[in-house]
């Protein structure tokens, strides 16, 4: 069933180009995002005040960027937290909360809870999910359903990029549902995802070889970024601990000399993402701060941006696109290099240790 793959997590990664097109079919009405399966309609959504996104792991990664979209396109405060803090924490919820939880699986014991207890405070639940048939399926008063097909390999993929795509349409549909005008180039460059992902595949395959070479040796690692590259951050470095078993720490960018930034050292890997146009010299700078401390750069960047390309050691491109929707794409890089560096250590990709695909108990 690995279909000439060596594990399914490589499997996985490819097929994000065929589970964006089909979580994307029949989404599009003309040039409008149509989610009439969602059953939401405008006098409910007009009436929420506030949105709290739930969920754990990659999910709860999805949910950072589903954060940004909502409160920069709809203007509505957005909470969002891990699950199992959430439930215990007597959240501020009530009837004007809608409460998004995202979860692959739909049976993680944590979501699944912090869902129910939500629903107890009157609150509605919209389930972003990867399976129908499950518990938070079943159980929320609205659904959206990523259609990326079954994920066996442990450490997600195909899931996290289709629960990005379920947050675009989501916003974009909420956007026409409030009246608000929603910029085209979203429409647009939503629709030419799946064949610039297919790209971003294409055009990091032969570099694996460089971008994992600074690791060896390492067992601490850095992801920095800002806004939408850092969400991609903190999901590069889980993939990379979860499946090679390095240690990485994602940080905002701007973040680091607060601290972190003493443990910088001679050719430590540092991968920095910085796709966001509007914050792209603020992240150079953070970048050079990196450098000057001898830290080994593995920069992400967008097609055209060329200041940075001298003052790193590896440079990995991503197609241009609207600096929103960058992290369906510029995560794919960093799917790779952990699956690569989990192989050359000779990792159990798919099956890591202590790890369970579903995490039913809390
Ligand atoms: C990481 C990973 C986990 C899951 C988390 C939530 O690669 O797979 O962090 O994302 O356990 O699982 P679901 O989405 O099934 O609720």
């Amino acid at each position: 069933e690995k279909e000439g793959f060596d594990h399914f997590m490589l499997k996985e990664i490819y097929e994000q180009p065929t589970a964006l097109r089909n979580t994307l079919k029949d989404k599009f009405e003309g040039d409008k995002v149509n989610l009439p399966d969602l059953n939401i309609d405008s006098e409910y959504l007009k009436g929420v005040n506030k949105i709290a996104i739930v969920a754990c792991g990659t999910a709860w990664h999805a949910g950072l960027v589903g954060k940004h979209l909502f409160e920069t396109l709809l203007r509505i405060p957005v909470e969002i937290d891990i699950a199992s803090e959430f439930r215990y924490r007597n959240p501020l919820v009530d009837e004007k909360t809608l409460v998004i939880v995202v979860s692959q699986s739909g049976e993680t014991a944590d979501t699944l809870a912090a869902m129910r207890d939500s629903q107890k405070k009157g609150a509605k639940v919209l389930a972003v999910t990867n399976n129908k048939g499950s518990s938070i399926a079943r159980e929320s008063e609205f659904i959206f359903h990523t259609i990326a097909g079954p994920e066996i390999a442990v450490a997600s993929t195909k899931a996290y990029t289709t629960q990005l795509m379920g947050f675009y349409l989501i916003t974009l549909y909420f956007g026409q549902l409030l009246g608000k005008e929603m910029p085209k180039e979203l429409y647009d460059g939503l629709k030419e995802i799946p064949v610039l992902a297919d790209k971003v595949l294409q055009n990091t395959k032969d570099q694996l070889d460089k971008i994992t070479a600074p690791f060896d040796g390492w067992d601490n690692s850095f992801f920095i970024g800002r806004g939408m590259d850092w969400y991609v951050s903190q999901e590069g470095s889980l993939k990379l601990k979860e499946i090679s078993y390095i240690h990485a720490e994602a940080y905002a960018a701007g973040e680091l000399k607060h601290g972190t930034l003493a443990l910088i050292e001679q050719d430590i890997p540092v991968v920095a993402v910085a796709t966001q146009q509007d914050i792209y010299d603020k992240t150079v700078s953070n970048i050079k701060e990196v450098k000057a401390r001898g830290g080994y750069v593995i920069a992400v960047v967008q097609e055209g941006d060329e200041d940075i390309t001298h003052s790193v050691d590896e440079v990995i491109k991503i197609p241009k696109v609207p600096s929103l929707l960058t992290p369906i794409l510029s995560v794919i890089p960093l799917q790779l290099l952990s699956y690569k560096e989990a192989v050359k250590r000779g990792q159990d990709v798919d099956k890591p240790r202590n790890l369970a695909k579903s995490v039913t108990v809390e």
